[in-house]
C-alpha cells in the first residue's frame, strides 16, 4: 500500500482535464511537513496559476472538484494561496494496517514491470589493500539489490573483482624479489599484501625521483611569473589583482607538489635498508610493468603463480563478506573479460570510433578533453577496455536494461566517459547509471585508513567494532532493573549483530554522495540515528510482548477486536507504518538508501512518540490493549524488515 502513489494517481486522472502534462502536476502531492496541514499536501495549483492565467485558489477548486479520493480521504481542503490539504480516513487506515497484520510483505506490492537491473558492487582489487571505500560500496549496493528485489525487481548482482590489473606487476615483481617464504605458507593473502605495498612504494619513490627536476621546474616558473606579475601589478587594476591571486595559487599548488614529493623521497631514505633495496632495484618501474605485460601475455610462469595466488585472495575476501552476510549472484572479475578485449578495439576502430593518437588507441568524445584509453602505446588493454567489454557482455548475455555502478565517486570522469563511449558504440538501449558516494573520512579530516591498511585491516576494524559493541551490551545488561538477561555468549551475538550493524548503518544513512567522519562514538551510540537505536527499539517491543503475556502470532490472528486510531500519536505511528512501501519506492527511484534509513529513524521516533502517550500492557480496555498490541507488533516487524533490507540483523533481546 502506497497512499502517496494512490493520490498522485488521482491527481493526475483529475488534471488530465485541466492539462495536458497531467503526470508532472500529479508529482506535487507531497506530504506534509506539519500535521495541521493535513496527511498530504498539494501544490500544483500553485504552478498550474502561473501557466493557466487564472487564480491559484480556482484551480484548486478545479482539482478537487474532478477529484475522487472519498474512498479514503476527508474532503479535502483549500489553503492559503491555493494548497490542497489532504487527510486520510482514520477509518481506512485503520482498516490497511489491520490487513498488513497477516501479510508477510507488510502490504507491499511487487513492481514486476521494473527493468532488468544489474548492479556492480564492491569490486575490490584482489591482493591490494581493501579499503573502507570498497567497503561503503559493499554495504550500499547490498542495500539497494536487496531493496530492488523485495519490491519484486529482477536483480543480478555482480562482483566486478580487479583480478587483472598492474597490481599483479607489482606482486610477481615482489614474489621473485622480496619473497618470505616462511610468512608466504603461513598467511598468503597477508604476504601478498606486505609485497605489493613494498614495490608499490618503490615504485613511487623511482617515479617521484623522476619527476623531481620538473616539480622543481614547475615551482621556478610559477615564482618567475608572480615576481615579474608583481612587479608590474597596479594596486587599483582589479583585473591585474586577479590575475596575481591566480599566480599565488598556482604557486602555491606547485610548492606543495613539491613537498609532498620530497616528502615521499625523505620516507625511504630515512630508513637506510629500504633505501639500499630501492637503489637496488632502480629499473623497478619499467619491470614491474613488464611483468603485468608477460602476464597478459600468456606469460606461462606468471599465469601460473596468478593461478596460484588468486585463490587464497578469494577466500580472504569471502572471509570479508561471510561475516557481513553478503553475497552475489555473479563475481566476474576483469579476467573474465581477457578473451574479449581485442575484439571491443576491434569493433570500435571499425565503427570509425576509435583512432590513434600518440600512440595509443582513443576514443574522443565530444565536449570531454580526455579521451577514452582503450589500448596504450605498449599494447595493453586498460581498466576502460574491460569495462566497455562487460557492458557487452551484460547487455547481450545478461539483458540487462538498468545497470548501477556502485562506485566512490572520484570515478565519475571514467564513467560519464563509458557511458558515452557505449552509447556512441551501439549500447544505448540499456539505462546505465554511476550511484556514486563519497569518502570515508578520519577524525583529522583525511581519508580513513585502516590500521594496516588492508583486508586484514578491513577484518581488523569490523573486530573493533565488535569489541566496542560488547561494551554497549554488558552495560546495558548489568544494569537491567531486575538483573542482568543475558549469558556471555548471549552477549557475544548481540554484540556482533550491533558492532557490524552500526558500521553498517553509518555508510548507509548519510547522503550517499557525501563525505562522512568515521566516529565510533556517534555510529555506536543508542540514541540518535543509529542502527543500534533502532536495534534497541525492536528489542523493547519484542519484551512488551513477553511481559503482555501474549505471542506475536496470537495478536495477528484476531480478527474480532479492529485497530483503534484514537490518540494523536497512535494515529501518526499508523500513518507513519504505512508510508514503508513509499519510502522503499524512493529509495529504487534514487538509489539512497538513506531515504530508507530516515524512515526508519522516523518510524522509531513516531514509537516512541506512541508509547510515552497511550499505555499498551497495563491498558485495562481489553480492546485497546489488543489493538495497542497490534501497532506493536506492525511497528516491530517494519523496523526488523527494513533494517533486514540494509542487511542489519535485530535481536529479540539485548
Ligand atoms: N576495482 C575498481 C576499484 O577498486 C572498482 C570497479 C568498479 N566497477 C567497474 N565496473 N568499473 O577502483
Amino acid at each position: 500500500m502506497n497512499i502517496l502513489k494512490l493520490l498522485r494517481e488521482q491527481f493526475a486522472e483529475a488534471l488530465s482535464e485541466i492539462v495536458d502534462d497531467p503526470a508532472s502536476y500529479a508529482k506535487m502531492v507531497f506530504p506534509s511537513q506539519n500535521p495541521q496541514f493535513g496527511d498530504f499536501q498539494a501544490n500544483c495549483a500553485m504552478s498550474l496559476g502561473k501557466k493557466l492565467g487564472k487564480q491559484p485558489r480556482e484551480i484548486a477548486a478545479m482539482i478537487i472538484e474532478r477529484l475522487s479520493v472519498d474512498g479514503f480521504c476527508d474532503p479535502p481542503e483549500i489553503a492559503g494561496p491555493g494548497f490542497i490539504n489532504l487527510k486520510v480516513k482514520t477509518d481506512f487506515l485503520a482498516q490497511q494496517l489491520q490487513n498488513n497484520l497477516q501479510d508477510e510483505r507488510l502490504g507491499i506490492a511487487r513492481d514486476g514491470r521494473a527493468p532488468k537491473t544489474v548492479i556492480d558492487f564492491s569490486s575490490p582489487n584482489v591482493a591490494k589493500p581493501m579499503h573502507v571505500g570498497h567497503l561503503r560500496s559493499t554495504v550500499i549496493g547490498d542495500a539497494l539489490a536487496r531493496i530492488l528485489k523485495f519490491l519484486g525487481h529482477d536483480v543480478v548482482t555482480d562482483n566486478h573483482v580487479g583480478d587483472w590489473g598492474t597490481q599483479f606487476g607489482m606482486i610477481l615483481y615482489g614474489y621473485k624479489h622480496f619473497l618470505d617464504e616462511s610468512a608466504y605458507r603461513q598467511n598468503p593473502v597477508g604476504e601478498l599484501s606486505r609485497l605489493y605495498r613494498l614495490v608499490s612504494q618503490l615504485c613511487e619513490y623511482h617515479s617521484t625521483l623522476e619527476q623531481l627536476p620538473q616539480l622543481e621546474q614547475n615551482v621556478e616558473t610559477a615564482q618567475q611569473a608572480l615576481n615579474q606579475a608583481e612587479a608590474e601589478a597596479n594596486p587599483e587594476d582589479k583585473k591585474q589583482q586577479k590575475n596575481l591571486k591566480k599566480l599565488r595559487n598556482t604557486l602555491a599548488g606547485a610548492q606543495e607538489k613539491l613537498a609532498s614529493a620530497r616528502k615521499k623521497i625523505e620516507a625511504v631514505r630515512n630508513q637506510p635498508e629500504l633505501h639500499e633495496i630501492a637503489t637496488a632495484h632502480s629499473q623497478i618501474v619499467t619491470l614491474t610493468r613488464e611483468e603485468t605485460a608477460k602476464l597478459h601475455a600468456g606469460d606461462e610462469e606468471n599465469n601460473r603463480l596468478w593461478n596460484e595466488f588468486l585463490p587464497a585472495c578469494n577466500e580472504a575476501m569471502e572471509a570479508v563478506y561471510k561475516r557481513l552476510g553478503i553475497h552475489f549472484d555473479l563475481t566476474l572479475g576483469e579476467s573474465y573479460y581477457q578473451p574479449m578485449l581485442a575484439d571491443v578495439v576491434e569493433g570500435l576502430k571499425n565503427k570509425g570510433l576509435a583512432s590513434e593518437s600518440q600512440g595509443a588507441i582513443c576514443v574522443f568524445v565530444e565536449g570531454n578533453e580526455a579521451p577514452f584509453i582503450i589500448q596504450k602505446k605498449d599494447g595493453a588493454f586498460t581498466y576502460a577496455t574491460t569495462d566497455l567489454a562487460t557492458i557487452q557482455y551484460r547487455v547481450d548475455e545478461l539483458k540487462a536494461e538498468n545497470i548501477l555502478y556502485v562506485v566512490d565517486k572520484r570515478q565519475s570522469e571514467h564513467f560519464q566517459l563509458l557511458f558515452d563511449v557505449s552509447k556512441m558504440w551501439g549500447y544505448d538501449q540499456a539505462r546505465m547509471q554511476h550511484v556514486s558516494f563519497g569518502t570515508v573520512m578520519g577524525k583529522d579530516n583525511k581519508p580513513f585508513k585502516t590500521r594496516a591498511g588492508d583486508t586484514i585491516g578491513l577484518e581488523s576494524l569490523l573486530d573493533e567494532s565488535v569489541t566496542r559493541a560488547r561494551q554497549i551490551v554488558d552495560e546495558n545488561d548489568d544494569k537491567k532493573p531486575n538483573g542482568p538477561e543475558l549469558d556471555s555468549r548471549e552477549r557475544q551475538r548481540i554484540s556482533e549483530i550491533i558492532g557490524l550493524g552500526g558500521i553498517k548503518y553509518a555508510d548507509l544513512h548519510h547522503n550517499r554522495e557525501s563525505d562522512y567522519v568515521f566516529d565510533w562514538d556517534k555510529m555506536l551510540s543508542m540514541t540518535g540515528d543509529t542502527a543500534t537505536y533502532m536495534q534497541y527499539a525492536f528489542a523493547r517491543i519484542c519484551g512488551i510482548f513477553r511481559k503482555a503475556g501474549l505471542s506475536r502470532e496470537e495478536v495477528r490472528a484476531d480478527e474480532t477486536t479492529p485497530i483503534q486510531l484514537q490518540h494523536d500519536a497512535e494515529r501518526a505511528l499508523g500513518l507513519q507504518l504505512l508510508r514503508f512501501e513509499e519510502a522503499l519506492t524512493n529509495v529504487a527511484q534514487e538509489y539512497r538508501p538513506n531515504l530508507l534509513t530516515n524512515y526508519l529513524f522516523d518510524t522509531a521516533n513516531a514509537f516512541s512518540s506512541f508509547y510515552e502517550h497511550c499505555s499498551v500492557v497495563k491498558e485495562e480496555d481489553a480492546k485497546i490493549r489488543l489493538s495497542r498490541l497490534k501497532l506493536c507488533d506492525l511497528t516491530a516487524r517494519t523496523i526488523k524488515l527494513g533494517l533486514s533490507l540494509l542487511g542489519i540483523e535485530t535481536s529479540d533481546r539485548m
